[in-house]
């Protein structure tokens, strides 16, 4: 690695807080009956202490900064705090760098206590060795002062880097001997970064994580879903994706059969009522051939750039429904999904158990059914064997849900297997 320390902004670098900031700075000016002020402005409030922004840019005596600064926070700690996003990728690269033994640290502006607050809220806590924000009282903490906090002891600060987002971030860095990293994603004005002396600027987190990591991108993480149908799996992927996202990794959604275009139709060809009568053979190499495609056009390309896969069913549900439903056994399902999975198999699968009536119910209440949830309930019962088998084969991967609950309850659970398996994953860095 570059350095074996790196120091954090938080807003307009880890995460885009513009929204919540700029939403309870209008809230304050409205109460406070001052004149609003238009968006261009309200973003120069990102980054820096917000008592100079009030007297700066709302034109207020520092008394009335200091009335406009508690009226902010009546709207910001409770709302506006968590109207943000993590910078996609950004959980990928803190990850990585903390995962392989930098010290990683933030340092900002912000009060001490609403960044441990948001950074629990993301889910990147541990992530950090420290986070360094102001206490509530009323100064305007120099930027090297909280760097310096930030720093270990003993840091060599030539070894030490920042990385932010404004001139504040980079003229700090630079008058303590340390590298500045410019984050030009965030709030900076044109050429702001450069002007004030960062070494390097980068437009995207993906970039600046291939420098920072030399190149050496962590793989991604691979979570299947499986179930038997209305299982309510679709729900739950949606919920998965939008949280993943928002804790600043970048997700790609796919399913099985399908998800790329001849995959896709072979989806067709499988799933058509047109074709019934088809052998079992046949339809078991479809799966596999439909995979194989899959796995080379979608997923291994998108583990590669060390994205979250999600995919809707995978080989378990070969082995469930074509080796236990159509009994044609295990040995010869593995046999012929070999050129698909000899790249990939998934990290953590999310089981989805229901009991068939449930099931059932839900299925009645959804689209048509199609050739292969128009089987008979001996087939269904046969495929549920098949899922237990597996979850019993592969306890470290198969996660057994309990899906008869309410959705919340199942995202729980969920987010649980995911959390875990992230956190394995950070290990392995
Ligand atoms: P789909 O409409 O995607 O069902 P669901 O919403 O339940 O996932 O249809 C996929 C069907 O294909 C489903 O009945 C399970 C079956 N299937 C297999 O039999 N083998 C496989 O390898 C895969 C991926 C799916």
């Amino acid at each position: 690695m570059k350095y074996n320390c790196y120091l954090f902004d938080f807003d307009g670098t880890v995460a885009d807080t513009g929204e919540g900031i700029r939403r309870s700075v209008a809230y304050a000016l409205e109460k406070l009956g001052r004149p609003a002020l238009g968006e261009d402005v309200l973003n120069r409030f990102i980054g820096p202490p917000l008592h100079d922004s009030f007297v700066t840019y709302a034109h207020m005596t520092d008394e009335e900064a200091e009335d406009a600064i508690r009226v902010y926070r009546e709207r910001y700690v409770d709302v506006g705090l968590y109207e943000s996003r993590v910078y996609p990728g950004m959980a990928r690269l803190l990850r990585a760098l903390h995962g392989r033994g930098a010290y990683v640290a933030i340092a900002s502006a912000k009060p001490q206590f609403m960044l441990e607050r948001v950074t629990e809220h993301f889910g990147l806590r541990d992530c950090f060795d420290a986070i360094v924000g102001t206490g509530l009282g009323r100064h305007s903490a120099d930027k090297r002062d909280l760097l310096l906090a930030a720093l270990p002891e003993g840091a060599d600060r030539s070894r030490a880097c920042m990385v932010g987002d404004r001139c504040f971030d980079i003229e700090a860095a630079r008058a303590l001997g340390m590298a500045a990293v410019g984050a030009d994603f965030g709030y900076s004005l044109p050429g702001e970064l450069a002007g004030a002396g960062a070494d390097v600027v980068f437009s995207g987190v993906g970039e600046m994580s291939e420098w920072l990591l030399d190149g050496a991108m962590p793989r991604g993480l691979f979570v299947s879903l499986e179930g038997s149908d209305g299982c309510g799996k679709s729900t739950q992927i949606a919920m998965l994706r939008d949280w993943l996202e928002a804790r600043g990794y970048e997700v790609t959604l796919s399913r099985e059969p399908g998800g790329c275009p001849i995959s896709e139709r072979i989806r067709e060809i499988i799933l058509s009522l047109d074709s019934r009568g088809m052998s079992a053979e046949c339809e078991a190499l479809l799966y596999a051939a439909s995979r194989v495609e899959h796995v080379r056009e979608v997923i291994e390309p998108a583990l590669k750039m060390g994205k979250i896969v999600i995919c809707d069913r995978f080989l378990d549900s070969s082995i469930a429904y074509q080796a236990y439903g159509r009994e044609l056994g295990e040995a010869f399902i593995r046999q012929i999904n070999a050129p698909a999975v000899k790249a990939v198999t998934p990290d953590v699968t999310l089981l989805l158990e229901v009991d068939r009536a449930a099931a059932r119910a839900r299925m009645a209440q959804g689209a048509p059914l199609d050739r292969l949830e128009l089987e008979k309930e001996d087939f269904f019962a046969r495929v549920q064997r098949g899922y237990d088998r597996l979850a019993q084969a592969e306890p470290g991967r198969v996660v057994r849900i309990d899906a008869s609950r309410s959705i919340g309850e199942v995202f729980a659970q969920v987010r649980s297997a995911v959390d875990a398996a992230l956190g394995r994953l950070s290990e392995s860095l």
